[in-house]
């Protein structure tokens, strides 16, 4: 009797029989011997099939085994210095669990419109398994770094009265007769937590209408956000800085097998490295105007100005200090010039756009209601958040992390879909 292994872990069985569970995901036949590349969902590996060491009945199965067919392999690991792993398998012999139907998507390219309908099958193809093992790896490093830093995982709700980011993103959803929204951003209620526990993160899928057809938007993506008592505008960005450092390392230790897989080019990653450089939103705005690129003073940045900007650097830029009206109401006034609040976007390179927003919050209860006032929200449901102000208010900041835009900049993909298993957006819900 073999033990079932995962072909991940055969290198610890060198010389021993071993059985693997798996689905064939290419064949290729050349006389007296056949070679199957299964695949088990941890790795992949080369199968020898040869009519010296298998029953004749195996050896014809190179006749009916279909791509995705379902089968238990028998074999000997054996060394195979020319194969990715280092190793292949010498089958013994072959069961089948099902002969799999004509596969729609076979190892020639797709048009991606194709692909992403079929993205419950196409999660099996190796550029997607590479991505999503990737943010299955930013995922756990995210949750380390905080851990590893005193922080405590308060969980917000996905339903909410309030907009937290503007109100024209807004999915809103009939509550048992009252009007509630999906959340924007757990921000609000960790602003809340962090009285309870001084430093939090919560880390969930949270959601947007957004309109926009771009390869940076979902309507429904992972946010990961710190929030800390005791910490003004500085001490957020360098964290900020910290963090990022931290996801890009991590990946670049662990990762190594991935990012080979999607031909990322690493030297780029290994670049970056704490601190960032910083910039105001003023000093953005000279480099846009230097280099012609289209904006008005006051205006947020689109994908234009974040990349223009983000092309003189070869780390992550931090932008801060913005104009007062292109942020969220919860923004502290700069002190010295209420015209500006302390605001800050981290751009990642090579156009990725924006990956973290943040801000020291306003910690004064009479700005922050004339602020709610002005941005007309209803002032009765914002009462709660008002009373963080009332009972103990210190200084605090926070920033919240984009996950997919993270993982699409680390992988190096196109478009922030392919770093989702099911991505939403304004024109996909299927599958
Ligand atoms: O800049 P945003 O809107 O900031 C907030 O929501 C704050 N409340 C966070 C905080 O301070 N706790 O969003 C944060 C990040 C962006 O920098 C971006 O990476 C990502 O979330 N993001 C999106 N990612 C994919 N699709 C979208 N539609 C996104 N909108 C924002
Ligand atoms: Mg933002």
């Amino acid at each position: 009797m073999s033990e079932h292994v995962l072909v991940k872990h055969v290198t610890k069985f060198v010389d021993q029989p071993v059985t693997l569970k798996g689905w064939v995901y290419n064949i290729r036949k050349s006389g007296k011997i056949w070679f199957l590349i299964l695949r088990d969902g941890t790795q992949f590996i080369q199968c020898v099939v040869l009519n010296t060491e298998v029953s004749e009945a195996v050896f014809e199965m190179k006749n009916t085994l279909t791509q995705e067919s379902s089968i238990i392999v028998k074999g000997v690991v054996q060394a195979a210095p020319r194969q990715e792993l280092g190793y292949e398998l010498l089958a013994k012999d072959i069961e089948i669990i099902q002969i799999a139907e004509p596969y729609p998507i076979s190892l020639k390219d797709h048009g991606v419109e194709f692909l992403l309908d079929n993205r419950h099958l196409w999660l099996r193809s190796r550029k997607p398994f590479a991505v999503l093992k990737i943010r299955s790896e930013i995922e756990k490093a995210c949750r380390d770094f905080f851990e590893e830093r005193d922080f405590t995982l308060v969980d917000s709700p996905m339903f909410t009265p309030n907009a937290a980011e503007g109100t024209t993103t807004l999915f809103e959803t009939d509550y048992f007769g009252r009007k509630a929204y999906l959340t924007q951003s757990g921000q609000l209620y960790s602003e809340a937590a962090i009285m309870a526990f001084n430093r939090t993160y919560c880390f969930g899928p949270v959601f947007r209408a957004e309109k926009s057809k771009t390869r940076r938007h979902l309507t429904e993506f992972w946010m990961i956000e710190p929030e800390m008592a005791f910490f003004d505008i500085y001490d957020n960005m360098k964290l900020a800085e910290e963090f990022v450092t931290y996801l890009v390392k991590r990946a670049l230790k662990k990762c190594r097998a991935e990012l080979a897989i999607l031909e990322r080019d690493i030297s780029k990653l290994e670049k970056v490295e704490a601190p960032f450089p910083r910039i105001t939103y003023d000093e953005a705005a000279e480099i846009l105007k230097k280099k012609g690129v289209e904006f008005t003073w006051g205006d947020d940045f689109g994908a234009p100005q974040e990349t223009a900007v983000s092309e003189d650097f070869d780390k992550p830029v931090m932008i801060w200090r913005w104009p007062a009206e292109t942020k969220a109401f919860y923004m502290k006034r700069d002190p010295e010039d209420d015209r500006y609040v302390l605001g800050v976007d981290v751009i990642a390179p090579e156009g990725h756009g924006e990956i973290i927003g943040g801000s020291q919050r306003e910690d004064n209860l009479e700005l922050l209601l004339q602020r709610i006032k002005h941005e007309n929200l209803p002032e009765n449901v914002f009462q709660w958040f008002l009373d963080i102000r009332r009972y103990g208010s210190v200084p605090h900041s926070g920033f919240g992390l984009g996950l997919e835009r993270t993982v699409g900049w680390i992988c190096g993909t196109h478009h922030v879909r392919e770093t989702i298993p099911w991505p939403r957006t304004m024109v996909r819900l299927e599958p």
